[in-house]
């Protein structure tokens, strides 16, 4: 008998209305355990901590902030402030026409052709991550996924920002990296709500060390390019190199050493974390529904027929892609956005003010019970053909929307699938015993308690 679907761990709600002081003591331990009820019920919710603000879960609404309006919702200046001493005025970080030049000059290397073009690092990524895979399943059988996806992920994006992995130190810089996307998370949430600077921060940051630690360590690898370049060795086909290159159609201006080095930094963070999260929670995920599990690795076998994935295999790989899709609707990594309101609109039939702040809970878009008929259950059938065309468009936002959109999308996409096809091909998963996820968000949806699965070969050799 088919097995039922499964309802994975989820945060719970705020059912009562919290004071400030609850509101810090939760947004400290996990910001999105703030998130009233209701949000999971209705297309908008307003409240007034210190500022007003709005969760925003309505489709058309969130259409108006991320596309038709889009000039009105700036990225909110608090984030801004928490990124910019790690990433300056970067892609992410920078608004008006800062942002359009960076984005003009850096697009290309994510168009299809290239990303086709760097899928060989993706496939030597995941052989590789079948070895360490192997090592697991031959000894103690058990892993802490999350960390395996780190690595892997933080290899593909090494190969294709910087021609190779020997240019920056991995475990240190993951380490850093962790600890600043913790505690500026925590922060930022506590800011957004307005919440007043007497109420004690978590953590003091990632101290102003450790920032200038990584961005020596990138400055170490753009000082190493120049000298290449200069030395008159042939272009390395990297994003490095791209960037680089990179001239302002209109003014021919060239990015200053440390603005190659703010998106360099940029692009290592937004580029690793957000997709090693995808698959190490789409590994928990069909690891807790085994029927899903082995539906996958039927898809994987017929068309891998044992070999590894490459970038021509995607298209072949539906159900693949639906798997990854559901884990972003349920484990978004970038699982709260905002914004503010820089003059007066309507949003939901709701009035918002010049500043207010606006809320884009995308963890709880994605589980509204108006836009999705059974929210918390996990099932890839979500993300169907069919379903997919029936559904607005704005009701699923993984990447955000708009010209803001995720610049590395179909990098992720493409990354993700060919890891998680080729690993399945390989593996067996199932959760350890006894062990239950416990999803926080900090500025992304991790497990605070790691993701323990059980790792078992499947056979067949490379
Ligand atoms: C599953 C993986 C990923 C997820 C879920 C994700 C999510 C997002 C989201 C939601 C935004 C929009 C933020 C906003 O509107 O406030 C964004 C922007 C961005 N992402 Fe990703 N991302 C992923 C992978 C990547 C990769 C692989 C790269 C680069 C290699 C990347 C680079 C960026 C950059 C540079 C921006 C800013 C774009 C701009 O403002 O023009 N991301 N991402």
């Amino acid at each position: 008998m088919e097995q039922p679907l499964i309802i994975p761990p989820s945060i719970a709600p705020a059912t009562e209305v919290l004071s400030i002081l609850e509101v810090a003591r939760r947004a400290q331990k996990n910001p999105l355990s703030i998130i009233p009820k209701i949000a999971y019920e209705q297309p908008i919710v307003t409240g007034k901590t210190v500022i007003k603000w709005h969760m925003v879960m309505d489709p058309g609404a969130l259409k108006r902030i991320f596309l038709e309006n889009v000039e009105n919702y700036p990225k909110s200046n608090v984030t801004l402030r928490l990124l910019k001493p790690a990433v300056g005025e970067s892609l992410f970080t920078s608004e008006g026409k800062h942002w359009r030049w960076q984005r003009r000059a850096t697009a290309p290397a994510f168009q299809h052709r290239n990303v086709v073009a760097l899928a060989p690092m993706m496939t030597d990524s995941a052989q590789a991550t079948c070895k360490r895979l192997e090592a697991v399943a031959d000894r103690p059988g058990v892993t802490n996924i999350d960390e395996e996806m780190t690595t892997a992920t933080f290899d593909v994006v090494c190969d294709a920002l910087l021609s190779g992995r020997d240019a920056l130190n991995r475990d240190e810089l993951i380490d850093a990296l962790a600890r600043y996307l913790m505690t500026v998370g925590k922060l930022s949430l506590m800011d957004v709500l307005g919440l007043p600077n007497w109420i004690p921060r978590p953590a003091q940051i990632f101290s102003r060390g450790s920032i200038r630690d990584t961005q020596k360590m990138m400055d170490g690898v753009i000082a190493k390019r120049r000298a290449k370049i200069a030395a008159g060795a042939e272009a390395s086909n990297d994003l490095l190199n791209l960037i680089l290159e990179a001239e302002d159609p209109k003014s021919g201006r060239r990015m200053s050493d440390a603005e190659v080095r703010d998106n360099l930094l940029t692009f290592v963070i937004a580029g690793h974390e957000t997709t090693a999260l995808t698959l190490g929670w789409a590994l928990y995920l069909i690891a807790a529904h085994p029927p899903t599990q082995e539906r996958l690795a039927e898809e994987v076998a017929q068309v891998l027929n044992g070999r590894a994935a490459t970038g021509d295999d995607f298209d072949a790989l539906p159900f693949t892609r639906q798997v990854v899709e559901e884990t972003l609707r349920l484990y978004p990594p970038a699982g709260f956005l905002s914004r503010n309101a820089k003059s007066a609109d309507r949003l939901a039939d709701r009035d918002i003010a010049a500043g207010d702040t606006v809320m884009l809970p995308i963890y709880t878009l994605h589980r509204n019970k108006l836009l999705w008929e059974r929210p918390d259950v996990f099932d890839p059938d979500n993300f169907t053909i069919e379903k997919v065309k029936e559904r607005d468009r704005f009701a699923y936002l993984p990447f955000g929307q708009g010209p803001r959109i995720c610049i590395g999308m179909n990098f992720a996409l493409m990354e993700a699938v060919i890891i998680l096809a080729t690993v399945v091909s390989r593996f067996r998963f199932a959760v350890e015993k006894g062990f239950v996820a416990k999803p926080e968000l900090t500025l992304t949806l991790r497990s605070a308690n790691g993701l323990r699965l059980q790792v078992e070969r499947r056979g067949s050799a490379f």
